[in-house]
């Protein structure tokens, strides 16, 4: 844990979270329960548009991309931030509505938006379109047609950069589901294209090279490849990109092997995207782009905590030892996808040695259903509470009804006081869609 003090220990020896005793809190909200500190949040979200005001002249946007965690909250954090969001289906767009956020500072992502997802879109003025397939160029030129207004948009484009980081979550590798390759000359001919779309306004380019990725040579060689694009599209077709959006995934501590960024850090990343852009626009003699970035986990992952209580436990003699808790891959599916690794810890005897290497399992029909695997704690004991570290971004968000369990709740701290964001779900929540035909009856 580090200077951001989201986390400590207090007289108790229980683990805190913004203040808030989380033992406290599992007692009054019940387990499992997801938990927010709203001023990692709000700080994080300062670094990156400080840094973009004093690096940049503000010549820039960042948004948070939503993904990371979506409700009405966090929509509203964003929004007294000042800061945009992105939004990858209509049901974020939806929510992001529902909760007052301008459209005009949505960024709209996807490589298979729906129909009626751009139509939703378009009809609430959604800032920029971030264009990922001939069809959708086709069907977007329609509905703005339709609604007499010329949709700004961006292309996605894949410079094809290898991040450092899980293969699933790299995204532009020349084999990619998204955007258009730069390489083999896709790219250019989306250009083409778009411009000749009556109903499109063409601002630029987006790309987005993985999630979790920590080497900073990364973020840069990915810009400077998208500069030399534009660079070479503006000699081609003599169009002037105004925008470049350089996408999200700065990496977050999970575990021991992560690297505990602080608040100072993040700025650097973007200190270095800064500095390489101007150097290729000056080596270009390219106006300097308007500077988007979409970082999701680095808002909210570290932010966020999963308290569960501790039920059956199991020692397979000289095999191992499970320590089962009230939840599982239904509220984290990130061990089960991507064998994440997270730090565990027992929340009401923090400062306890550790003596034992257990694995944590959920609850799920499913012996890959793990949230951590040998990792060191306390002799756990039924009715302890369990802290999951870091578990802000994408727990939430990947959270399934799996064998009907119940999506936790969310409860977001500050100054020590805690409030429901994300109400528990009930079983007639899980009910309320099901239909039993008459001849069933
Ligand atoms: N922009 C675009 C276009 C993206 O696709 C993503 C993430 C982001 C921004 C935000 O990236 P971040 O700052 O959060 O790294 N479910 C996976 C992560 C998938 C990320 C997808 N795209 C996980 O749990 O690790």
């Amino acid at each position: 844990m580090n200077e951001r003090e989201t986390l400590k220990i207090n007289s108790k020896g229980h683990l805190e979270i913004g203040g808030a005793d989380s033992v406290e809190l599992a007692n009054r909200f019940g387990t499992p329960l997801y938990v927010f500190d709203e001023a990692h949040i709000r700080n994080m979200m300062r670094v990156y548009k400080n840094t973009l005001e004093t690096e940049y002249g503000g010549n820039g946007q960042v948004l948070y991309a939503s993904k990371a965690f979506s409700c009405m909250a966090i929509y509203a954090i964003a929004k007294q931030e000042n800061i945009g969001i992105d939004v990858v289906s209509g049901g974020e767009l939806y929510t992001a509505l529902k909760a007052g956020f301008d459209a005009s500072n949505i960024y709209f992502h996807g490589n298979n938006k729906l129909s009626d997802e751009l139509e939703l879109a378009v009809e609430n003025e959604v800032g920029c379109i971030v264009v990922d397939s001939y069809r959708e160029a086709d069907i977007l030129n329609l509905i703005a047609e339709k609604h007499n207004l010329t949709q700004s948009v961006l292309i996605r484009i894949n410079p094809g950069i290898e991040a450092h980081t899980h293969a699933f979550v790299q995204t532009a590798r020349t084999d990619s589901k998204f955007g258009f390759s730069v390489s083999d000359g896709a790219a250019e001919e989306m250009v083409k294209y778009i411009l000749g779309k009556p109903n499109l306004r063409l601002k630029g380019f987006h790309c987005h090279i993985g999630s979790q990725i920590f080497e900073k040579q990364s973020f840069v060689l990915a810009a400077e490849k998208v500069m030399d694009f534009m660079a070479d599209i503006k000699k081609k077709h003599s169009y002037n990109a105004e925008t470049l959006n350089i996408g999200g995934g700065f990496g977050i501590w999970y575990n021991s092997e992560d690297p505990e960024l602080k608040y100072n850090d993040y700025a650097e990343y973007l200190k270095a995207l800064i500095s390489a852009i101007r150097n290729k626009a000056k080596v270009h003699s390219l106006k300097e782009p308007y500077l988007v970035i979409e970082p999701g986990r680095s808002i909210v992952g570290e932010a966020g905590i999963t308290l569960y209580t501790v039920g059956a436990i199991k020692e397979i003699r000289g095999v191992k030892k499970y320590v089962a808790v009230d939840g599982g891959m239904f509220d984290n599916p990130r061990y089960a996808l991507y064998q994440s690794k997270y730090t565990v810890l027992l929340a009401n005897r923090a400062n306890e040695k550790c003596v034992e290497k257990v694995s944590v399992a959920g609850k799920c029909c499913e012996s890959g259903d793990l949230i951590a695997v040998d990792v060191a704690l306390p002799k756990a004991e039924s009715g302890d509470i369990m802290a999951v570290l870091s578990t802000g971004a994408y727990n939430y968000s990947m959270a399934s009804n799996y064998n009907r369990n119940l999506i936790p709740a969310a409860v977001l701290v500050k100054d020590g006081k805690a409030e429901y964001i994300i109400k528990h779900q009930s079983y007639d929540d899980i009910i309320r869609n099901d239909v039993v035909p008459g001849y069933l009856k």
